[in-house]
């Protein structure tokens, strides 16, 4: 099940966190992976660590340049022949209020969370609907929005604007590629607070809310607002990538995964 056996997947993002350990269950699922990140040196010790065989390989990606696009999407041809799964994952959190951001940091926001997404889509259509083509359920497009897409965020309002446009845009991105006859499936997934990185960010902004430094309390009190009793982990959301872009989700397209231990249940 959620076997990936042949496919070439390029993941965005993935030096670290999220990306990573997607990257890290993509290659022991049976697929060749392209890490992107602009993170170089992060980048190329996650394929290190994941150190099957050459099935992961880095490729430096600002996502939010078409050149860079084209560099990785073409490094997946050239090397293995095609893209079967791009994963939308790089990803940034601004944690400011709509006060206090100022417009170059809104324009940095949407560069990464929008154009970053529109951008792999656009010019990943090509090779993902060739290989499309021939496989039993077409390729996949598996984008990360967030909770902060789906309701409001008490912490960033322009995160969440960009998520829940990248919520929107998935549903559209399927309508699209369906209504032109395009086998590529297009999916979200919703996580919840995750212990990464820019996990550790809402923290801060979160103490920084409540006019302290106390980066715990506020981790504790973000605990409590998932119902199951604990923060995500990378592993949580990698699983849920991994059976969006497998087969067994072959009857899914335009859908968003929710995986945010019941916050938005609430
Ligand atoms: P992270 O901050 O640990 O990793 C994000 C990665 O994206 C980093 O490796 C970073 O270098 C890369 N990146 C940033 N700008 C980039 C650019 N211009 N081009 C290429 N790569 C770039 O974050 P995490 O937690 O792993 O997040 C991954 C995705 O999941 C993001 O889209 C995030 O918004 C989303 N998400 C994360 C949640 C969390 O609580 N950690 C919750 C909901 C959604």
């Amino acid at each position: 099940m959620n076997r990936l056996d042949g496919k070439i997947a390029l993941i965005s993002g993935a030096a670290r966190g999220i990306g990573a350990e997607t990257a890290r269950l993509m290659v022991e699922a049976g697929a060749r992976v392209i890490i992107g990140d602009i993170l170089d040196d992060r980048g190329r010790e996650t394929v290190r660590e994941i150190g099957v065989d050459s099935a992961a390989v880095f490729q430096h990606l600002d996502v939010t340049s078409e050149e860079d696009w084209s560099a990785a999407i073409g490094a997946a041809v050239t090397r293995w022949g095609g893209l079967d799964v791009l994963v939308n994952n790089a990803g940034m959190f601004l944690g400011k209020g709509i006060e206090e951001a100022s417009l170059d940091e809104w324009n940095r926001l949407c560069a990464v969370n929008l154009t970053g997404v529109f951008l792999g889509t656009k010019l990943a259509v090509p090779s993902l609907r060739e290989r499309g083509k021939t496989s039993p359920h077409g390729s996949g497009i598996v984008n990360l929005a967030s909770v902060a897409g789906l309701v409001g965020s008490q912490l960033d309002p322009l995160y969440s604007m960009t998520k829940g446009g990248v919520t929107l845009f998935t549903k559209s991105a399927a309508l699209e590629f369906a209504r032109k006859g395009y086998r590529i499936r297009v999916n979200s997934i919703h996580p919840g607070v995750i212990q990464t990185d820019m996990g550790e960010q809402t923290f801060v902004s979160r103490a920084r809310n409540l006019g302290t430094n106390d980066v715990d309390s506020a981790r504790q009190l973000a605990l409590s607002t998932h119902p199951i009793g604990r923060l995500g982990t990378p592993s949580d959301i990698a699983k849920g990538i991994v059976f969006l872009a497998s087969d067994d989700a072959g009857f899914m397209t335009g859908a968003g995964l929710v995986v945010d231990g019941g916050l938005t249940a609430q």
